[in-house]
């Protein structure tokens, strides 16, 4: 999907370009997204739920999740491609302003939003602001009315779904700090109704639906189906209360990729399909109109489009006994790691890596990639199977990469950060520059 090959020496090429080109013209470790690929799955998302849900409610706004992966250039694709756009921070906004994109065409998240993220968006003629808390919307409401504007907003809340993912990603069970709880304690309204109750009271609000996103790297549709039947079933609740139809339903990101060959993501398509029978059956069940559902994935349209190209340096092998057997490890050290690549260390995530550079006929050995920093749970690559031969100055490529990777990356032990690299039909560009020795220092005012 990469648009991969590899010649007959074994060099892998993206897009036409071969790695060791892309090694000598923008040095490692290096980003390589594909934008052909990008662009492919971003039209893959976006034809899959509208055509399946075009029957329901006329189609689906897909607002690619901007915290997966952002730069001026891939908002540009975003929009291109006739997706919206998902921010969270006053800086994505920022982004989204210099990458020409709409107002209208933006959404913007955040548990603890500022009083200047939220004018921001206002000035910005945002399409909806996704309130998080109770506090919050008394916030946006008060802002609105004093600038006299009304605030398009939906509420967000937490279905009490255990998406089965890891902890730190999982937010749509109640013990958690996002969204507007769905529960009610001792009888009193739940913050969610609570919520619907005050946001109605506004004329600076205008309250266009509910939004949930019940966590990230999800395989099974289990879960959005079930938080998709709880938000509509209140939708009902909120007509036959209110007497008032919420016209929107968020079901937000959190689809799965495959990192390694454990992961078994399911198609757009199937996804888009098994979601409009649950939404369609539902509102039938309910006899409520389909509201205009969006969607916010990340991961699902970056994440596959881009490999993290490392060189390695130094190899040792050490042996380790194991419950009296012993068998050999070696330890593969590359120019990049936790600095680049922060997930192995914060959700144990599992990625592989495959010799990039050359073809080796030697047998493949237990080999653990490691990164270059001070600390020894800086893995790429806990378990990897590659040559014997490997050695010093070949070029490893660890894929899906793309989601979550640079945007979570630091200059831990002072370590400039690596380029993005967009390769498309047979060219590679730079979309973001590496950092430079300098760069560290520019804000260090002893300098
Ligand atoms: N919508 C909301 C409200 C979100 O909070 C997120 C992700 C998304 C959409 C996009 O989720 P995606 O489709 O990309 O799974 N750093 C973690 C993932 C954190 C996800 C944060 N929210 C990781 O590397 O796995």
């Amino acid at each position: 999907p990469l648009g991969v090959s590899r010649s007959e020496e074994g060099e892998i090429s993206v897009s036409g370009v071969p790695v060791a080109e892309l090694a000598e013209r923008f040095g490692t470790p290096a980003y390589v997204l594909s934008e052909d690929h990008f662009r492919a799955r971003a039209r893959a998302f976006y034809n899959a739920f509208n055509d399946a849900f075009a029957p329901l409610c006329g189609g689906v706004d897909v607002y690619y999740a901007g915290k997966s992966f952002l730069c001026v250039e891939v908002a540009k694709w975003v929009e291109q491609e006739g997706l919206r756009l998902d921010t969270c921070s006053g800086g994505e906004l920022a982004l989204a302003a210099r990458a020409g994109i709409d107002g209208s065409k933006l959404g913007l998240h955040g548990n603890n939003k500022s009083d200047a993220e939220i004018n921001r968006a206002l000035d910005m003629r945002i399409g909806r602001i996704v309130v998080d808390s109770l506090q919050e919307l008394e916030r946006v409401a008060e802002i609105a009315r004093v600038r006299s504007l009304r605030a398009p907003i939906l509420l967000r809340l937490t279905p009490g779904v255990h998406a089965e993912t890891h902890e730190f990603i999982a937010t749509a069970h109640e013990d958690q700090k996002f969204g507007l709880s769905m529960a009610s304690v001792n009888g009193e309204d739940s913050p969610a109704w609570q919520a619907v109750a005050a946001a109605l009271g506004h004329d600076s609000l205008e309250l266009l639906g509910v939004h949930c996103h019940i966590g990230s790297q999800i395989f099974s549709p289990e879960g959005f189906a079930l938080a998709a039947e709880k938000l509509l079933t209140f939708i009902a609740s909120v007509r036959d209360l209110h007497g008032v139809s919420l016209k929107e339903l968020d079901l937000g990101g959190g689809y799965g990729i495959a990192y390694t060959d454990v992961d078994q993501p399911q198609a757009p398509e199937e996804l888009a399909n098994a979601m409009a029978q649950v939404v369609g059956a539902t509102c039938r069940q309910l006899g409520i109109d389909v509201p205009r559902i969006s969607i916010e994935p990340g991961r699902a349209i970056v994440g596959s489009s881009t490999f993290t190209l490392y060189k390695v340096g130094t190899l040792k092998t050490i042996h380790v006994e194991r419950g009296g057997d012993t068998f050999e490890r070696r330890y593969v050290s590359v120019d990049g790691g936790m600095s680049d690549n922060p997930r192995p260390v914060l959700y144990g995530a599992a990625y592989s890596a495959s010799l990039a550079s050359r073809r080796s006929d030697a047998p493949p050995v237990l080999s653990r990639v490691v990164g270059r920093h001070c600390e020894s749970g800086d893995i790429v690559v806990k378990d990897a199977y590659l040559a014997a031969d490997l050695r010093p100055g070949d070029l490893l490529a660890v894929p899906g990469t793309g989601a979550y990777c640079w945007v979570l990356g630091s200059n831990y032990n002072y370590t400039p950060r690596p380029p993005v690299v967009a390769v498309s039909q047979g060219q590679a560009r730079l979309i973001i520059r590496g950092e430079t020795e300098d760069d560290l220092f520019l804000r260090d005012v002893s300098c």
